[in-house]
């Protein structure tokens, strides 16, 4: 799976958490240490963590004059990872020359540093997704650590029907409140696609059906709907894509693009919404180590989970499952459909891989991302969500991947 991920251009690290000739990242992915650096002519570094010297932290280097020279004998590595200087060997050395340290290559795009870790050959286009276009101020992006592997995270993402239960705006015994707290039986559909899958949660709302489509493209990501006309003003539009980025095996950088062009997204806001504040290293501090503060007083009164915060309320179903919930103890039913799906989409891209080495879907810069949305609708009763909504044969996908 790891192989998979690394076709993939990923988002790493928002791009305000550095600036030219400051602090060095660090930061892990995929179950590597790197470290990040933005250079004096704002490149972007992304190297191994480790100095290829004797192994030094290089978080702990001198950033300046177009590299980031490391603490313990000085050795100066560019964003390429090319070393430039070794201040402590003879005058005619030949060592920096022949030395690198392992780089990857960035992109900066939507407020956040993107890297590609696979093979060089195989790098695929850089895709231009939505958000990337909208006006100043209209896009945000967050990133938190959820503390579990990224498909347990994922899976509570592609799982319509825990939204009138977990996130009830009211105690269990209370009326509901939303139109989807009504209906806690929506119907899944699921159809594969060629960029992955997407599936639409089908509710009853009076006479109408209720219909919310959610987007899962490969490998990590999932496109929320907007909460459509009924829903507060500020949330009516809005958009939220979720990249569950594997950090390692039991941790995952849960980041969050909001975007709605015909507002502005109010950064304080919605960090209050999430509710998951964070330390420098971005865990949670109101994590499973605090329970997530629930309290019960408010379970009794006011909202089911007795958890303040939508993310933080997926946080903690997901994370206490552990780091990586034993599937073979699960018991599935027809309300987790869409979860199934996403394991078969990518245990059968994983097989493909391995038989033929290739991973069409990974060529996301061939799409264009702005006919791939996430919506919110309803339809009248005689009709199917996919009238409103089809797929165009060209995003269909090809042979054996349909059924
Ligand atoms: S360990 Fe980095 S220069 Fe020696
Ligand atoms: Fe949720």
């Amino acid at each position: 799976m790891g192989e998979l991920m690394r076709r993939f251009w990923m988002p790493a690290l928002l791009t305000q958490e550095l600036e030219a000739d400051g602090k060095p990242v660090r930061i892990s992915l995929l179950g590597e240490k790197l470290v990040a650096f933005m250079d004096s002519e704002e490149r972007i570094g992304l190297l191994d963590e480790h100095c290829p010297h004797r192994g030094t932290s290089l978080a702990l280097g001198v950033n300046g004059e177009c590299g980031l020279r490391c603490l313990f004998h000085g050795w100066k590595f560019d964003v390429t990872g090319q070393c430039v200087d070794t201040p402590a060997e003879p005058e005619n050395s030949k060592l920096a020359g022949a030395m690198r340290v392992k780089a990857y290559p960035t992109r900066v795009a939507g407020g956040m540093v993107w890297t590609y870790m696979g093979p060089k050959e195989k790098e695929p286009a850089f895709p231009h997704f939505p958000w990337f276009d909208m006006p100043p101020g209209s896009c945000e992006a967050f990133k938190v650590i959820y503390e579990c592997n990224y498909s347990q995270a994922l899976e509570g993402a592609v799982d319509s029907s825990h939204a009138g239960i977990l996130h009830r705006d009211s105690a269990w015994d209370q009326p509901a409140k939303w139109p989807h707290e009504k209906d806690l039986r929506p119907k899944l559909e699921v159809e594969f696609t060629r960029y992955g899958m997407r599936y639409c949660a089908v509710r009853n709302d009076g006479e109408d059906k209720h219909a919310r489509m959610t987007q899962v493209p490969m490998p990590f990501w999932t496109f929320i709907p907007p909460d459509g006309q009924k829903a507060p003003e500020f949330r009516r539009n809005r958009r939220l894509v979720n990249a569950f980025v594997p950090r390692d095996d039991y941790t995952t950088w849960h980041i969050q693009f909001f975007y709605d062009p015909g507002q502005t997204i109010s950064r304080e806001h919605r960090m209050a919404e999430a509710n998951t504040p964070h330390d420098a290293e971005f865990f949670k501090t109101n994590g499973i180590g605090v329970w997530y503060n629930q309290d019960r007083e408010m379970m009794r009164t006011r909202n089911m989970s007795g958890i303040e915060g939508v993310a933080l309320q997926d946080h903690a179903v997901s994370e206490t499952m552990g780091r990586i919930a034993d599937r073979t103890k699960e018991h599935l039913g027809r309300s987790d459909m869409a979860v199934v799906a996403f394991r078969r989409m990518m245990l059968r891209a994983v097989r493909k891989l391995q038989q033929t080495g290739e991973l069409p879907e990974a060529d996301q810069g061939g799409f264009d991302w702005n006919r791939i949305t996430a919506e919110t609708f309803l339809f009248s009763p005689d009709k199917k969500w996919q009238d409103i909504q089809p797929l165009d044969e060209d995003l269909q996908p090809a042979g054996a991947a349909a059924a």
